[in-house]
């Protein structure tokens, strides 16, 4: 299997409830290594970049605010098929649709307001954290 690298987002709503361990124990526990971690309080400028792909969606401005309402942690992660094994302990988008034991199921309150974010390819994980690290300060 191949050894990847992800994208992670500690939403504001878990930073809010001080659940940034609690979060990472989760990730940690599915064999998933945090080589790069940040907490940053994010700008409306990078967050309308980061989610420009849902620009035309009803819930666009709602996330943006949510986004940049509190601090995040932004974080790469790696491990072997680190995309889908992140996206699989992270659960469903939709907390109530999220299996037991996901990060979701755990701590999300909402669609909105679901704790974490995950790339959903190899290839955006390269853009996606190229857009938040450098390579010095990521550390495999
Ligand atoms: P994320 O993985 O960060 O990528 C896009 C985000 O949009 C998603 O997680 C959700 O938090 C958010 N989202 C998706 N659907 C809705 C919705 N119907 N209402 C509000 N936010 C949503």
């Amino acid at each position: 299997m191949a050894i990847q690298r992800t994208f992670s987002i500690i939403k504001p709503d878990a930073t809010e409830r001080n659940l940034t361990g609690a979060v990472n124990a989760v990730i940690e526990k599915a064999g998933l290594r945090i080589i790069g971690q940040r907490r940053i309080k994010m700008t409306r400028e990078q967050a309308e970049r980061f989610y420009d792909v849902h620009k035309e969606r009803p819930f666009f401005g709602e996330l943006v605010d949510f986004m940049t309402s509190g601090p995040v942690v932004v974080q790469v992660l790696e491990g072997e098929n680190a995309v889908k094994a992140y996206r699989d302990v992270m659960g469903a988008t939709n907390p109530t649709e999220a299996a037991d034991g996901t990060i979701r199921k755990l701590f999300a309150k909402s669609i909105g307001e679901n704790s974490v974010h995950g790339s959903d390819s190899e290839e955006n994980a390269a853009i996606e954290i190229a857009q938040f690290f450098s390579l010095a300060d990521i550390v495999g």
